[in-house]
């Protein structure tokens, strides 16, 4: 019965199908329409990828962008950043925002590929903790303003005292993924350095939760170090000054540690290469690979060392990942990256949110697939601002960045939802968030965050991240239980006294009648009892 069955399926599988008659392609009429995509053309359809699927986003992503690289510019130029952000509201839900730091500025001859060519930047070819990492960010922003207005984005730019001032104005050649200069002049700019970026683009201007308030709001608790000016399309201005002065430690850039390495890229870098032998080739393009480990990779890939490093096949390169996995190597180096700190982190989070407590941990550096990585907390507890009987409010921060979108799928809230507050004295319906008059701030510092996606909006949940935030977060619930349980003994001993106090004239009253005391026995008695309350109060 069963071999019958088989013998029928295979002379159908045999049969020749013929599909009903339609219009059909060759290979050749298809051939005549396969050709390269640009990498501009690809995000201005699909610029919901790099978070410019609505106006409300793609206003305040805008300006982000800008935001960023400004912080990123001056961090590294060694400069304490100041920055102000203006929006103009032009009507018919145009804007033009403009985004000016104190920054090193650019050269003249990087302008035009900065603003007008999508992937082209400093930051992605290296491993180094920053804002921006794939060179994608700001000509997005410039190439959705000319797609939505058809406006150039105008860059002004100086790099220092005594050296002129650059204008710009640019397009996209979105087929080419080329910049396209409109004009290109020098101008008199009352800045010694910095740049200035104005894009004018599609939007909505809204307050509350997602908003360019909120961004800038956030991005000043986690930078304290940074001034920021904002002036609204109301024509309202805001000032976040700087709480210190202070600018985040200086970090190291690193190369990549053996474990984190996938084989495409490694049989690309032994391309790519210098160093002759496999043994030369991972000591110099890896961290933490000495010669002595070096060998041993290589003898647990069952290669050898001297090796020709550009003869390694395709074979070898499996073998060599093998090898690394079997070897024991240390982790990465962690200077390169910095912690906001834990005591900057509550100054920042106190500048913008008012509470009556707060705590903070920052964690010691940990690794997920080979890159280092710290992981902040902060808490701030009580106070007028903050709802009782709502839900705590999270701050997800990565790299000094507030995300403010896609909070479900971060791995940085679904860590705070999986911690048990309830340990620390608060209630937590099963599976949320606690509930608590509580903001809640976790921040990931890493050389690479792993984004879920190119618009940077949740960060990816890998098990030893996770496990990094539930013990930050642990801790600071740990601080919040000693200082709720000490409210708690102070409140209970305030009604003690309060209940003793309204009892001391009537014990005045009784002594007086009962054992026939003067007036002035009576008051020495309830002078002698406030004054024993009073110094109970005062510990
Ligand atoms: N305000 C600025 N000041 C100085 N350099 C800037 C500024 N904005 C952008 N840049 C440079 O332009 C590059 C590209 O920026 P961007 O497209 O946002 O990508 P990313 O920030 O991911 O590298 C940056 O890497 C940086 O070198
Ligand atoms: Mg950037």
């Amino acid at each position: 019965m069963a071999k019958k069955k088989e013998k029928q399926q295979q002379s159908s599988a045999v049969r020749k199908r013929v599909p009903k008659k339609r219009a059909t392609e060759t290979a050749e009429s298809m051939a005549a329409r396969q050709r390269d995509i640009s990498v501009s053309e690809f995000f201005a359809k699909n610029r919901h990828l790099l978070g410019f699927d609505n106006p409300r986003k793609a206003l305040l992503n805008a300006i982000k962008e800008a935001v960023d690289n400004s912080l990123d510019a001056c961090e590294e130029g060694g400069i304490l950043p100041e920055v102000e952000v203006v929006v103009e509201d032009l009507g018919n839900d145009r804007f033009r925002i403009a985004i000016q730091d104190n920054g090193p500025g650019i050269v003249k001859r990087q302008i035009p590929n900065i603003f007008g060519k999508l992937l082209y930047g400093s930051k992605f070819h290296r491993l180094k903790m920053s804002r921006g990492q794939q060179g994608i960010g700001i000509s997005a922003a410039g190439m959705y303003g000319m797609l939505t207005t058809g406006k150039a984005v105008h860059i002004t730019s100086r790099t220092g005292k005594g050296r002129p001032a650059h204008h710009f104005q640019l397009q996209i050649d979105t087929k080419k993924n080329r910049p396209e200069v409109i004009s290109d002049t020098e101008v008199e700019w009352d800045v010694e350095h910095g740049t200035l970026v104005s894009i004018e683009l599609e939007g909505k201007h809204m307050r509350g939760k997602q908003s360019v308030d909120e961004y800038l709001r956030q991005t000043a608790i986690a930078n304290p170090h940074v001034k920021i000016v904002y002036k609204e399309p109301g024509g309202e201005t805001i000032t976040y000054e700087s709480s210190t002065d202070e600018l985040p430690a200086h970090t190291k850039e690193i190369k990549p540690h053996p474990y984190g390495v996938e084989l495409g890229v490694l049989q690309a870098m032994l391309k790519d290469t210098k160093a002759r032998s496999v043994s030369g080739f991972l000591q110099s393009e890896f961290s933490r690979v000495t010669q002595r480990v070096a060998e041993e990779i290589c003898t647990n890939a069952g290669l050898s060392p001297n090796a020709y490093a550009s003869r390694i096949g395709r074979h070898d390169v499996e073998q060599l990942m093998e090898g690394i996995a079997k070897t024991k190597i240390m982790n990465p180096p962690t200077s390169c990256v910095a912690p906001v700190g834990e005591e900057q982190l509550v100054q920042g989070l106190a500048s913008v949110v008012e509470a009556e407590f707060y705590a903070s941990t920052t964690r010691p550096p940990a690794v997920y697939r080979g890159n280092p990585f710290i992981i902040e907390a902060a808490l701030a507890y009580g106070g007028e601002g903050q709802e009782a009987d709502a839900p705590a409010r999270v701050l997800r921060i990565a790299n000094r960045v507030p995300l403010l979108y896609q909070q479900g799928g971060c791995c940085a809230y679904q860590s705070v939802v999986q911690t048990k507050w309830r340990n620390y004295g608060l209630t937590q319906p099963r599976g949320a968030l606690p509930v608590a008059p509580l903001t809640i701030v976790v921040h990931m510092a890493s050389v690479w965050v792993p984004f879920t996606s190119e618009s940077k909006e949740a960060i990816a949940s890998y098990p030893e991240i996770e496990d990094q935030i539930v013990r930050a977060l642990q801790e600071c619930g740990r601080k919040l239980k000693i200082y709720l349980s000490r409210r708690k003994r102070e409140a209970e001993a305030q009604r003690k006294r309060d209940y003793i106090e309204t009892y001391i004239p009537h014990i005045g009253i009784g002594l007086r009648e009962l054992l026939g005391f003067s007036e002035r026995e009576e008051q020495k008695v309830v002078t002698k009892l406030t004054g024993l309350l009073e110094r109970h109060r005062d510990g």
